[in-house]
């Protein structure tokens, strides 16, 4: 069976760094690039998070530098909840830099789905910026696009607004331009993000499951995504669950539509169940997932990776 091709748009982060091991060691997906964006850290933290981890996970995966800054408002960052390097709690060896590309993050996702013999799907797991520049600088790149299958947004309450999401919230025009621009998409939310936990019980496995594991455990110690006691948020996992088990989610296709210019809610995803909008379908959203089950891959998905 041939992998199924994908790009990683991301901003490490302890929940991205946990999605994307599972990425690349999973024997179903082809992580062709990694593109950073600002989002929990700063442009430059998250590259160098992503150089990190894939000197860690031993892999020869290139990446590309994003946008620094949403594409109008002002740059907000999450280091409350990812610490202030993105990344705390593990000692990771200092990486150089021959993955980086001199190409940016939108170049090189254009020629890299140009190239690609089969579509290519676009894994966003951090704030919508560099995905909106390439819809819109390059829009030929959607005839080889197979879908977008993203985490942010929320069918109910926000995390960095009352009704918003982070990665939706931090760059809301962004993030509208992606659900308007007429791909399959998927949306994993906040929402269910809440629900895939990791539990106490489970994280006292990881230490034992290899390398990867023991680098999760450390770096749980510092994520602020819920709590080690109550269970731990996996929300970017969420995403790469999606490609790699969809049985997983309850899903309703149905019209996103993002709230700009709310006073107070602007990045607001309107998952508009009951077709007040008046507007066609544009996404398949995760509206539950199977807890157990989850569980169950999350470790045994670990297990997989060094
Ligand atoms: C999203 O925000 C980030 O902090 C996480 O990595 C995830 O992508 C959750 O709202
Ligand atoms: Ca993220």
């Amino acid at each position: 069976m041939n992998k199924r091709p994908i790009i990683i748009d991301t901003d490490p982060g302890i929940d991205d760094a946990v999605a994307i091991a599972i990425a690349l060691f999973s024997e179903e997906l082809d992580v062709k690039l990694l593109t950073t964006v600002a989002g929990n850290v700063s442009l430059d933290k998250v590259t160098y998070n992503a150089l990190r981890i894939l000197k860690f996970f031993r892999k020869e995966v290139p990446v590309a530098k994003g946008a620094d800054a949403p594409l109008i408002r002002p740059f907000t960052d999450a280091s409350n909840v990812h610490g202030q390097s993105g990344m705390e709690g593990f000692d990771f060896e200092e990486p150089d830099d021959h993955l980086l590309l001199k190409e940016n993050a939108v170049d090189a996702m254009r020629r890299v789905i140009l190239e690609s013999e089969e579509p290519v799907t676009l894994v966003p797991i951090a704030p919508l910026t560099n995905i909106a520049l390439l819809l819109k600088t390059y829009p030929e790149v959607k005839e080889n696009i197979r879908e977008i299958v993203l985490m942010g947004g929320s069918a109910s309450r926000g995390n960095k607004g009352v009704m918003s999401e982070f990665n939706v919230a931090t760059d809301p025009e962004a993030a509208k331009i992606v659900f308007d621009c007429g791909l399959p998409l998927v949306m994993a939310g906040l929402d269910v993000g809440w629900k895939a936990l990791v539990l106490p019980e489970d994280s006292a496995k990881l230490p034992q499951l290899g390398e990867v594991g023991r680098m999760a455990y450390c770096l749980f110690q510092k994520y602020r995504g819920g709590s080690m006691k109550t269970g731990l948020k996996m929300y970017d996992s969420c995403a790469i669950a999606y490609l790699l088990k969809p049985e997983l989610y309850e899903m309703v296709e149905t019209c996103v539509d993002v709230e700009l210019s709310g006073s107070m809610t602007a990045g607001c995803t309107l998952v508009d169940l009951k077709g007040y909008l008046g507007k066609p379908n544009n996404a398949k959203v995760c509206m539950d997932i199977d807890q157990e089950l989850f569980r169950k891959w999350f470790l045994e998905s670990i297990a997989r990776c060094i």
